[in-house]
């Protein structure tokens, strides 16, 4: 079974071909932080022709290198249908529509964040259903309980901002460009974390959701505050980013310890949490995710770095969960910017 995976809802162009047991052919993966970075975030508009502009030539060569000569030598063509910004999401539905009508092969609409969820059994083999997921990214901020491809069951969500969001405005408010996350984690490496106190929003709660906007303020506020006190700024930045992250850290691990005790009363069988979404290349978080999972005999799995932020390999993989209960669609799907995993 050979799939071609295409990725079009945020700013990465991503296209690749993966096959039923979980061999990635080919992987491509263009960015578009440059197109974007003046602006310190996504610009819809911009996203979307910078996806026309590269979404043709990305499956030509993602095609070549897989070795795959012809279109209907594929098995399914998945395609991220929503949730993201629907210029976006638009072009890469429209154009494997368009290759799916002339070479008959199946499509299969992708929900971007059943993506996310499904990577790990694309380069795990172990991991098996139900699980325990976090997925934290540019868009999203969530606790799940995997129990199958398209069963999902919700014990958390943010209230306001989503994890990587949060990441990239600090990253903005210190000038340190985007996306935020990388730069942010590489900065704290060398920072105080003790030096500021920030705010652990809903810590002590006794359920699962999380919010981040207070968190973004009070880091606004401090940095405001030693900036008019003409504190430089590259005194405070890798301080700033620790305290940061350790703040991150400890809402994170709080959150999680409730989600871990409420999966033990009500699907006792699950012993792995997952964590998935951009968010999840951060090493320490992973770190503290692991110091969790330890105490609780749970164990962490998490994708390779590259198949954390978006790409096409994880839009394959889902679609080849998909085809294999035979999951395919007709051509009158519409691409969606809102798609909750969870309604
Ligand atoms: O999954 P993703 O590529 O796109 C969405 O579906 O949103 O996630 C992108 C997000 C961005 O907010 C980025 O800053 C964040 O993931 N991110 C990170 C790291 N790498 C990417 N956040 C923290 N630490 C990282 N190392
Ligand atoms: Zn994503």
């Amino acid at each position: 079974m050979k799939v071609l995976g295409i990725e079009t809802s945020c700013d990465e162009t991503a296209v690749a071909v993966v096959t039923g047991d979980g061999e990635i052919l080919s992987h491509e993966v263009l960015s578009q932080t440059k197109e974007h970075m003046p602006y310190g975030g996504v610009v819809p508009e911009i996203a979307s022709r910078a996806h026309m502009n590269a979404l043709d030539s990305l499956i030509t060569k993602a095609m070549r290198d897989a070795q795959i000569n012809n279109f209907d030598e594929l098995d399914g063509i998945a395609v991220t249908a929503g949730p993201g910004l629907i210029g976006g999401v638009i072009v890469g539905v429209m154009m494997a529509k368009g290759l799916s009508a002339v070479s008959g092969v199946p499509i299969i609409p992708v929900n971007h964040l059943e993506g996310h969820a499904l990577t790990i059994r694309l380069t795990d083999k172990s991991v098996e259903f139900p699980f325990l997921l976090l997925l934290v990214s540019g868009g999203h901020c969530q606790i799940l309980k995997v129990l199958g491809v398209g069963q999902y069951e919700r014990l958390g969500i943010s209230m306001d901002d989503a994890l990587g969001e949060a990441f990239d405005k600090v990253a903005k408010m210190l000038g340190l460009g985007y996306p935020g996350g990388p730069i942010v984690e590489k900065y704290a490496l060398s920072g105080d974390a003790s030096r500021f106190n920030f705010p652990r929003s809903m810590v002590g709660k006794p359920h699962c959701d999380f919010s981040f906007s207070g968190l973004k303020t009070a880091v606004k506020r401090q940095v405001d505050e030693l900036l008019s006190n003409e504190v430089p700024l590259d005194t405070f930045t890798h301080d700033i980013c620790a305290s940061f992250q350790a703040c991150v850290g400890d809402i994170i691990e709080d959150r999680m310890k409730n989600a871990i005790k409420l999966c033990r009363q009500s699907t006792p069988q699950i012993s792995t949490l997952v964590v998935a979404g951009g968010v999840a290349a951060n090493k320490y978080i992973r770190q503290r995710l692991e110091n969790i999972c330890l105490e609780n005999a749970f164990s962490l799995k998490a994708p390779p770095i590259k198949l954390c932020t978006d790409n096409g390999a994880m839009i394959a993989w889902a679609g080849i969960e998909k085809l294999k209960l035979g999951e395919t669609s007709d051509l009158s799907f519409v691409p969606r910017a809102r798609w909750p995993l969870v309604s």
